[in-house]
């Protein structure tokens, strides 16, 4: 047998798909799993967006193609899995990233048709992308999905109540499938981001992001995407085999202060 300390810390050769790959997070770990030697399903609703990182991708010399996917669509979702899995030869893991944030009371007059979508996106999307890719994830012999989650996963901010329990409902799901797949070889953990710079956090005032740092982040910064990546890569390289279940903060530190 060989030693254990010899496992792969690469993922050159793997297919990865990632959700939400025309921006922020999605798009810094579709450029740094490229990097590393992966062939990239680069996954959005945003087409433009899509085509913008693919080339991008090549541009560098990496392995990429674009599909654009409303992750709400279970006819879609079915259909673009199999494309990609026909595409590159197979799936070796799955990144679950794509979502949006949308303020709203739950005394707002339209808050049901905002907690659906919220579901629909953040949360059914998740399962339906596992059930598509299962068939193939479960040839890779080391199949690797990670979802991401959120600090909004184990905790709770007012006003964006369908948000933080699709978060929630993420870490259960993670948790759930961590317990059923590995009989495949198939780990499963998810990853929850702190206040990180992308397009969903663009909005808010630099101000505020400023004062938000010094109060609750021992780092007293916003995140970088790529500091996300970085830890999504950790998740599914073959030498994480014993990694199953977790619920990473890369937070630097927000839910562990307390003042
Ligand atoms: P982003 O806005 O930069 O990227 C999100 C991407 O998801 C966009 O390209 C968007 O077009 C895509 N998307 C949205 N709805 C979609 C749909 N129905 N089908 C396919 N693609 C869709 O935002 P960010 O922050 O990179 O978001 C990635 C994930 O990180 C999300 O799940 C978000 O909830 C999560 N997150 C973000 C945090 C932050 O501070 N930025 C903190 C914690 C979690």
């Amino acid at each position: 047998m060989a030693r254990l300390s010899k496992l792969s810390r690469s993922i050159a050769g793997k297919t990865a798909l990632i959700t939400g790959a025309a921006s922020g997070m999605g798009r810094a770990t579709a450029h740094l799993f490229a990097d590393e030697g992966a062939k990239v399903a680069v996954i959005d609703l945003n087409a433009e967006g899509v085509e913008k990182v693919v080339s991008e991708i090549r541009d560098a010399g990496g392995n990429a193609r674009g599909w654009q996917l409303d992750v709400a669509d279970k006819a879609e979702i079915e259909k673009v899995v199999q494309e990609v899995a026909d595409h590159f030869g197979g799936l070796d893991i799955l990144i679950n990233n794509a979502g949006f944030s949308h303020h709203m009371s739950v005394e707002h007059d339209e808050f049901e048709a905002n907690w659906a979508r919220h579901m629909d996106v953040m949360l059914t999307a998740h399962v339906r992308m596992v059930r598509a890719a299962l068939p193939y994830l479960k040839k890779s012999g080391a199949g690797r999905i990670v979802n991401i989650a959120s600090t909004e996963g184990l905790g709770a901010t007012p006003g964006i109540s369908p948000y933080t329990s699709a978060k929630h409902g993420v870490i259960g799901l993670t948790r759930s499938l961590a317990v059923e797949l590995p009989k495949y070889g198939i780990t499963v953990n998810c990853i929850c981001p702190g206040a990180i710079h992308t397009g969903i956090t663009a909005r808010i005032k630099d101000e505020h992001k400023q004062i938000f740092s010094r109060r609750r982040i021992p780092l007293n910064r916003y995140g970088e995407p790529e500091e996300v990546a970085h830890a999504t890569l950790s998740l599914v390289l073959p030498a994480a085999s014993y990694i199953n279940g977790v619920a990473l903060p890369v937070d630097a530190g927000l839910t562990i202060k307390n003042a």
